[in-house]
């Protein structure tokens, strides 16, 4: 027997939820504006809802968005954020070092994947052209082919982990190399972000499925880690044993590759180091407003004794990890071989982009591809009976 008091909570429920259920078509229909129906819009919550809270395997409505299917393909092959190493496809393994891992769950849209540059690629044949892209065709050579390659790869690898990606398309700054844009725009999208992440035209990474917060462990980032940057390449330039360190002999880094984290000390680097050039609080520093190697000596010289209290703050990443790529020393003016194993940074031969790019888009298929074929081995291969 049901007491009447189990009646009267149900129909408490039934006028809650009809009150809710109108507050809910009304605000939707008051909100009206570009001709959107009012189921339409409930779809849309409720899909935005569904995909937060439960992990389905599909969305509740509608097909999923190029985006939303990207991050859900790659899942089965991700490497774990909190894994204490990885091993490529050569058999390599990279370690994590140090107790446990700082970051452990995917911080997903707080981290900005970002290409700042002055070029558009939008001729016949590149990326931001309307018209239909050949791959094949596309020129290694010269900056269109390179930059459309490394800025795909950079999309990608933000749309497999769920981070936010921009292409900042900077104008020319009068007085100063192109370069010094960067941290002026750090600053400025940093106000968004936990993490930026700005990776140059001529760069790639390399493992698709490493999520950037591995990296972060590796590399020693905690939560109160300004910037992290590589280590240079050792040269030797025209017979100057020290081009690639700062006038106290401490080897530079490389801009080409820089993580920034939302921190009060970061804005006060970056502040710091766009005003450098102004000479108000480093004289001597105007003198790489247009000399190499411009921001990225400015930050060397000064910004980098100046921003790390802790000796954590600024984070200096192994050059073999980040910088450089496979046969860098050819040059036989570069000291260190540097081969780039995350982060190829192919600053001498920069046609070698388009290939890297390939060649990382194409191991995360295969692994993709033999998961699947593999997985489910006794379907997909029928063997001849004897
Ligand atoms: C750039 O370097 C050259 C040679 O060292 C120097 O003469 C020149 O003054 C520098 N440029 C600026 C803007 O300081
Ligand atoms: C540079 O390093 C790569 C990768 O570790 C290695 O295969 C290559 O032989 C090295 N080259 C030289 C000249 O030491």
């Amino acid at each position: 027997m049901r007491s009447p008091i189990m009646s009267y909570n149900r129909l408490a429920v039934a006028v809650v939820v009809f009150i809710v259920v109108s507050v809910l078509i009304f605000s939707a229909t008051s909100g009206l504006h570009g001709g959107k129906n009012v189921v339409e819009k409930i779809k849309e919550s409720a899909k935005g809802t569904a995909n937060n809270i439960c992990n389905n395997d599909r969305p509740v409505f509608g097909k999923p968005s190029i985006s939303e299917s990207f991050l859900r393909l790659y899942e089965s092959i991700q490497h774990p954020i909190a894994a204490s190493s990885y091993t490529d496809a050569y058999g390599k393994l990279f370690e994590v070092k140090g107790g446990a891992p700082w970051w452990t769950e995917p911080l997903r849209n707080d981290v900005l994947i970002l290409d700042i540059d002055t070029r558009l690629p939008d001729k016949k044949n590149e990326l931001w052209n309307n018209g239909r892209m050949n791959w094949e065709a596309m020129q290694a050579e010269g900056s269109g082919g390179m930059v459309s390659a490394s800025f795909m790869n950079h999309f990608l690898y933000a749309q497999i982990h769920g981070y936010d990606y921009r292409f900042f398309n900077a104008h020319e700054m009068e007085g100063m190399y192109n370069t010094w844009i960067k941290p002026h725009v750090l600053f400025d999208l940093l106000h968004s972000y936990k993490f930026v992440v700005a990776i140059d035209a001529d760069a790639t990474v390399q493992h698709l499925e490493l999520p950037v917060e591995w990296l972060f462990n590796r590399w020693g980032i905690t939560p109160e880690t300004s910037i992290a940057m590589p280590l240079d390449t050792r040269q030797v330039l025209n017979g100057d044993v020290h081009a690639s360190e700062d006038s106290k002999g401490n080897l530079a880094l490389n801009s080409g590759f820089i993580i920034a984290q939302a921190l009060p000390n970061t804005f006060d680097l970056l502040t710091a180091w766009k005003e450098c050039p102004t000479e108000k609080r480093y004289p001597g520093c105007a003198n790489w407003k247009e000399n190499w190697s411009h921001e990225q000596r400015a930050f060397s010289e000064y910004i980098r004794y100046d921003f790390n209290p802790s000796g954590t703050n600024i984070v200096e990443i192994p050059c073999n990890d980040a910088m450089g790529y496979p046969g860098i020393v050819d040059h036989a003016w570069v000291k260190s071989n540097c081969t780039g194993q995350f982060l190829r940074h192919h600053t001498l031969d920069k046609a070698m982009t388009k290939r890297s790019t390939e060649v990382a888009i194409l191991q995360s298929l295969t692994d993709l591809v033999k998961k699947e074929l593999l997985g489910k081995k006794d379907m997909y291969r029928i063997e001849e009976k004897a």
